[in-house]
């Protein structure tokens, strides 16, 4: 989606839809004025009656004629000290999907009635963008009929030329991380029977560009991952381990981003129910946040370098599939005991961050989705954060108050150890029930040496069962927001 920053008077805009935000009993001024101006009053009208700018109601006024547009769309913000960047993200998303079903496609929004203070203008552009570009995304690539129900032009109005370069550079920040979501979305929404490891391979060779390199390691070329190659021998679809690096001229540190793409997760041998089983398909969700991510932090120029690590394999129950009872010996040496083949992702994830501290980089994230306990803990309000490095969580935990990606942290106590000891092999890959989540990640600190590292689980916010404000129905490409803007914020 394109973006468009108007250089006109308001009065100028020509849109089938202009958005305007307004507060709870907040004033008719400005741009709004003007509105109720050329309307003789029938904005005021309505503040008399029926609408007072309560969060998320909607009050659409026809301008017959009397304005260039066709029609002006007033969303309720809700009361103002509770507003917040996500909050404009999810009122622009309201105002988006309630235009683009009932009153046209070519959107202008009047960014100056989104006000927040002590924030830069800058991101609250960013936010309107991000709202309005994720808000009207649609996944029909399958569908036979087309449909003409895509958002034709945003158009970003600002008021004020004092700080119309900062508002551009929002925009711009803005259209590339919600494109780069979208890409995600799309990527995670693909059916397995086309997103193979191989097609993953080859989209992220496709972000190759001046400062990002992509190399795909084929089974032969990793021996010594049996944990990984272990999961992957259920499947007939070959195993591909995704290696991509963004390196800019100058870079402060190095990071090393891991997320886990199972393109379809049967349980393998230890077969899940069927109820539901095809959203498995999204069980790639980590892996992809992370193409999405590369592709993002190039196209914005980051100042750090990111490896991105992505083993990617199905998990299926094929003649040679790998059993409850078998023993892997992973990268590291240590030996694992399968417990249960549904537990694959902490397997996969196991070799991946071996490789990973190989690097010696500053910091290590994964992103998974990992354990149906996270969802039980958290249900889809908040990603589960796991770590090593008390700065790491709390920068993490910063990033996601500020993009509405939270994360919520769990604990790795030592207590939890001798829920995954094996009594034949170094460590088994499930602890049982209780602290499900947990004891997931407590076998993954085991692989990362003495990185610093954190775990994100994204098992209950990677995929939408119901429409929100600024997500469809289906995968919500998380993860790429989130770390994009902690790395912007890294020193
Ligand atoms: N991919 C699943 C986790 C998952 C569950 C993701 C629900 C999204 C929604 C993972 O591989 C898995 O199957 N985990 C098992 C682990 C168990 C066998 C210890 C689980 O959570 O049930
Ligand atoms: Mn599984
Ligand atoms: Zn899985």
């Amino acid at each position: 989606m394109d973006v468009e920053i108007l250089d006109k008077k308001f009065e100028e805009i020509v849109d089938d839809v202009v958005i305007i935000g307004i507060f709870k009993n907040g004033k008719i001024k400005e741009e709004l004025g003007k509105v109720d101006e050329f309307l003789d009053g029938a904005v005021k009208d309505a503040f008399m009656k029926e609408f007072k700018g309560e969060r998320h109601k909607i009050l659409e006024m026809p301008t017959y004629g009397r304005m260039k547009c066709n029609k002006i769309i007033i969303i309720g913000l809700g009361q103002k000290k509770k507003f917040t960047l996500d909050r404009i993200r999810q009122a622009i998303g309201k105002g988006c999907t309630y235009a683009m079903k009932k009153s046209g496609k070519k959107i202008t929004i009047i960014t100056n009635s989104f006000q927040l203070e002590k924030t830069n203008f800058g991101d609250i552009v960013q936010a309107v963008v991000e709202g309005a570009i994720l808000s009207t995304y649609k996944f029909r690539r399958f569908k036979s009929k087309k449909e003409d129900n895509e958002l034709k032009k945003l158009s970003i109005f600002m008021r004020s030329r004092k700080n119309f370069l900062e508002g551009e550079k929002g925009a711009i920040n803005g259209k590339i991380i919600a494109n780069s979501v979208n890409y995600v979305r799309n990527l995670a929404n693909s059916p397995g029977n086309e997103a193979t490891p191989e097609m993953l391979a080859k989209e992220a060779q496709k972000l190759t560009a001046k400062n990002v390199s992509c190399q795909i390691l084929e089974e032969k070329d990793i021996n010594e991952m049996g944990a990984f190659l272990g999961v992957a021998k259920g499947s007939s679809q070959p195993p591909k381990f995704i290696i991509l690096d963004y390196k800019p001229q100058k870079f402060q540190n190095t990071v090393v981003l891991v997320g886990k793409a199972i393109t379809f997760d049967s349980g393998g041998i230890s077969i899940k129910p069927s109820s539901k089983m095809d959203r498995m398909k999204y069980d790639k969700a980590g892996g992809v946040a992370i193409l999405g991510v590369i592709h993002a932090a190039s196209k914005l120029k980051l100042h750090q370098r990111l490896i991105g690590l992505v083993p990617a394999t199905e998990n299926l129950s094929g003649g040679s599939a790998f059993k409850p009872g078998d023993i892997l010996k992973s990268a590291s040496g240590k030996t694992i005991e399968i417990i249960n083949t549904d537990a694959e992702g902490r397997l996969i994830l196991a070799d991946a961050l071996t490789h990973a501290a190989n690097y010696k980089p500053k910091l290590i994230i994964d992103i998974a989705t990992l354990t149906g306990a996270c969802v039980i803990a958290l249900g889809n309000a908040a990603s589960g954060l796991f770590g090593n490095n008390k700065k790491l969580n709390d920068s993490l935990k910063k990033a996601g108050e500020i993009t509405g990606e939270r994360v919520w942290e769990l604990p790795l106590w030592e207590d939890y150890e001798e829920q995954i000891e094996s009594d034949i092999a170094d460590i088994k890959n499930v602890g049982g029930h209780e602290g499900g989540a947990i004891t997931a990640a407590y076998f993954l600190s085991k692989f990362v040496g003495k990185s610093p590292w954190a775990h994100i689980d994204i098992a209950g916010t990677a995929w939408n069962e119901k429409q929100k404000p600024y997500g469809p129905k289906g995968a919500t490409g998380t993860g790429v927001r989130l770390l994009i803007e902690f790395l912007r914020r890294l020193k």
